[in-house]
């Protein structure tokens, strides 16, 4: 009897090692993936100029045209993804949490670079993940870095008369085309391109990535085995059923490793 026990206890733990074999694969996050163009939402947060952003672009970035990305497209839950450095044009198209929805009779366009990571949330604009769009409808935030220096401080249209006063929607549908970093403001200006140097590995921000592996960032959260910031999934799971006991066993090590 005990030998069987024994012999029991050593096949489970075998099957444990086996499992752990395949760990990497079992705890690499699953990002958002999305086509060069398309839909996205765009809203605005204050960045101080001068400020270091998560990707540890220079300094001097902030004073061109720049936005954070929603964590699970921007490819990494701590300091930089493979976001980093990219450059979109954004393009105004309406409002739709107005009533009524609001389409200008002008059209504004901005060339931003990424420079910031705008985290997962539960509600925010930035709670997309790959199963699940956000509020309006997209994969994709761009949380535009605004008031900004190189930014007119009439950029987002309104329509105060229709709108009893209201300047500010906040939200607005866009759509993204993705562009060489060339048709960046900031180009021309060699302060505003790479990284902060003192922060070594810890930073990364191309001049012009095109996801080749030579020019783009790896995701910093995976290459240093961090957990993923998915608050949102993980308060949600309560009871972990029975046959799911051996994928309880291997979280711990995601965190670990
Ligand atoms: C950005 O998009 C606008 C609107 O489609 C277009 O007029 C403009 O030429 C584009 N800019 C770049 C640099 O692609
Ligand atoms: C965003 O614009 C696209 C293109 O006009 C449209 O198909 C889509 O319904 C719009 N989404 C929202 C939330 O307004
Ligand atoms: C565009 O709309 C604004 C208000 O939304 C209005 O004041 C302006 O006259 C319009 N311009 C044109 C060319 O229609
Ligand atoms: C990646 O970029 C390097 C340097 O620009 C280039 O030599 C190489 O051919 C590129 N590889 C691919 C697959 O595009």
């Amino acid at each position: 009897m005990e030998q069987v026990r024994g012999a029991l206890l050593w096949q489970a733990v075998a099957v444990y090692l086996v499992l752990l074999a395949y760990l990497p694969a079992a705890c690499a996050t699953e990002w958002i993936q999305y086509p060069a163009d398309g839909f996205a939402t765009m809203t605005h947060y204050e960045l101080p100029p001068n400020f270091i952003a998560a990707c540890g672009c220079t300094t001097s970035s902030t004073n061109f045209p720049t936005a954070a990305m929603n964590q699970m497209a921007y490819g990494s839950s701590a300091s930089y993804g493979p976001a980093c450095g990219r450059c979109f044009n954004l393009t105004l198209l309406n409002t739709f949490n107005s009533n009524p929805p609001f389409y200008p009779n002008v059209t504004k366009s901005v060339v931003i670079k990424v420079t910031d990571l705008c985290p997962l949330s539960e509600d925010g604009w930035c709670d997309a993940t790959p199963t699940k769009t956000n509020a309006g409808g997209h994969y994709l935030n761009f949380d535009l870095a605004w008031p900004s220096t190189s930014i007119p401080d009439d950029f987002f249209p309104s329509d105060a008369a229709l709108y009893g006063g209201f300047f500010d929607f906040g939200v607005w549908n866009i759509s993204y085309q993705s562009v060489s970093c060339d048709s960046w403001e900031g180009w021309n200006n060699a302060a505003a391109l790479g990284s902060v140097a003192d922060l070594g590995y810890t930073a990364c921000c191309p001049d012009n990535p095109t996801g080749n592996a030579s020019n783009t960032c790896t995701s910093y959260s995976d290459q240093n085995g961090l957990p993923p910031d998915t608050h949102t999934s993980f308060a949600s799971i309560v009871v972990i059923p029975q046959s799911l006991w051996i994928l309880a066993l291997l979280l711990p090590v995601c965190y670990l490793s």
